[in-house]
């Protein structure tokens, strides 16, 4: 294009010479097109002065003329102009909105006055024009060169989109997976719970729930430990054989033995055939001893040996009897601390303690009344076979702050009632007046005897709060001070006081 603009410009002819000065990107004047020129003559010393004319021309933003370039005062500071063989000069600016970018500059080396008016005003016309040209050129390139910078940045946006993509496919299969790990392999419908103590029973127990290993189960009355027990034994492999249960506190020391390991024909007075006992019942399938801290020591002694051999003796046999039982337990009193008293063979304990399941109070995870409100109506009304009731928010205020001191069992003793003696809707009204009032009964009753006098009061809310401590970290009493903000020292003497077990 700038070859044009100076083809265009001026015909030359062999003596006359010219050329195009523009600035580059560091703002430098440059020698953009030559005519008459070569590559020689440009790098000569005697060029120096024809560029340093066009720059001058540039600097001023004025054009400059020279009639006879040898006779002209401005030039004879510089090298001998005649021994140039410069007599004409015409140099114009080049500018772009009041910004001069370059010049044109052409000379005659031989004649004098070359340039006149008529071919100066024609060379600054045309300067005119091609720097609008010029810088039409230079915007065209600048937008080519966005352009292609847009582009490359499309380019790399695109690459990290994909590469983002790939590495979110890959997060998303990883949560697939792990959400497959989170996954129940069991169904623990019956037992509700939502919250993160009862999720991570529940995998525990997906864990235990195929295996042959005694488990025992923790947790005060009512928060579900044969629930749990059954929950192992429906979902495992010995489904299809009995689940016997038996609570080891509700039968007298002498008949225990016989009821667990039956005994033969005239073992004992009465015994006058022989029976069967409950692990020869539970033979292949599960056996649930609940309440096994109420066994006595020799009970215990026998217990470990069925355990450990899967043998046992009726009372009064000779042969020793073998079964293939998974024996669970189940207890509402701390093992640990009961071995540490001595009330507990500490190698039953060992033997039975393989897996602990501990169930949390329903006080500590009451964020799962509602559901297991929703539960207990829907089971009392399939019970009535009636429509399922629904419970008002003021009712379910109570039910969840309430702090069922007989957890599970209590809540749905509670629901039951409400569900059967209400109208559509059970409201506060329908609740037992201990839920209503949010005290346990027999709180409230003290608590109407005392009236408003502080100190028994104070002293019965000082009693609960230590018991409820003491049970918590398992009868330590070091936890149980810190829990409670007291010294070890100072709970001691309160135990004391008020003739709490330690
Ligand atoms: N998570 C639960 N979801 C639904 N029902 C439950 C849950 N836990 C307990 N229950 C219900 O509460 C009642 C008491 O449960 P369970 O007999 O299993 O308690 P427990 O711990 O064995 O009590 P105890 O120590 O008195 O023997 C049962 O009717 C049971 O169905
Ligand atoms: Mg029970």
């Amino acid at each position: 294009m700038l070859e044009a603009v100076i083809d265009t410009a001026i015909e030359m002819t062999d003596a006359e010479r010219g050329f195009l000065l523009l600035k580059d990107s560091a703002g430098e004047l440059v020698v953009k097109v030559a005519r008459n020129i070569d590559q020689t003559t440009l790098d000569a010393p005697d060029f120096v002065l024809s560029r340093s004319i066009a720059k001058q021309a540039a600097e001023t933003g004025q054009p400059v003329v020279t009639v006879d370039a040898a006779g002209d005062r401005r030039f004879r500071e510089a090298a001998s102009v005649s021994d140039l063989h410069l007599r004409s000069v015409l140099a114009v600016p080049l500018s772009v909105k009041g910004n001069v970018v370059g010049t044109i500059y052409v000379d005659h080396r031989l004649r004098k006055g070359v340039f006149d008016d008529e071919a100066q005003a024609m060379v600054m016309d045309f300067a005119e024009q091609a720097a609008i040209a010029i810088e039409n050129a230079r915007l065209v390139s600048e937008l080519r060169r966005r352009e292609n910078q847009v582009q490359a940045l499309n380019r790399r946006l695109e690459h990290e989109l994909r590469v983002q993509e790939q590495a979110l496919q890959g997060v998303r299969e990883e949560l697939k997976e792990s959400r497959q790990v989170a996954a129940l392999r069991y169904d623990y419908r019956h037992l509700v719970g939502q919250t993160p103590r009862m999720q991570d029973l529940f995998h525990l127990l997906d864990r235990v729930t195929d295996t042959a290993l005694p488990v025992v189960i923790e947790g005060e009355s009512g928060t579900g430990k044969e629930l749990v027990a059954r929950a192992i034994h429906f979902n495992g492999p010995r489904r299809d054989r009995p689940f016997v249960s038996e609570n080891c506190a509700a039968i007298p020391e002498t008949l225990l033995e016989s009821t667990l390991f039956g005994h033969v024909k005239g073992a004992f007075t009465g015994a006058d055939r022989e029976a069967r006992g409950l692990f020869a019942v539970a033979d292949g399938g599960t056996l649930f001893l609940d309440e096994v801290a109420e066994m006595s020591p020799a009970m215990q002694g026998k217990l470990l040996r069925v355990l450990q051999d899967g043998e046992f003796h009726r009372v009064g046999g000779e042969r020793p009897q073998r079964v293939d039982v998974r024996v669970l337990v189940a207890t509402n009193k701390n093992l640990e601390a009961l071995v540490e008293q001595g009330k507990f063979r500490q190698d039953l304990f060992f033997r039975i303690s393989v897996v602990r399941l501990v169930l949390p109070p329903l006080r500590d995870r009451s964020e799962d009344i509602p559901l297991l409100v929703q539960h207990f109506m829907k089971k009392a009304a399939a019970a009535s076979d009636t429509a399922t009731k629904s419970v008002d928010a003021s009712a379910l205020a109570k039910l969840c702050s309430y702090r069922w001191p007989g957890n599970v069992r209590e809540l749905e003793n509670e629901i039951t009632r409400a569900a059967a003696f209400s109208g559509p809707v059970v409201t506060a009204a329908d609740l037992s007046p201990q839920v209503r009032s949010g005290s346990d009964p027999s709180t409230a009753l003290a608590d109407e005897r005392d009236g408003m006098r502080l100190r028994p009061r104070v002293e019965r809310l000082e009693r609960t709060l230590i018991r409820e401590a003491m049970t918590k970290c398992g009868g330590n009493q070091t936890k149980a001070a810190k829990a409670l903000g007291l010294s070890r020292f100072g709970l001691q003497k309160k135990l004391r006081r008020y003739r709490i077990a330690a």
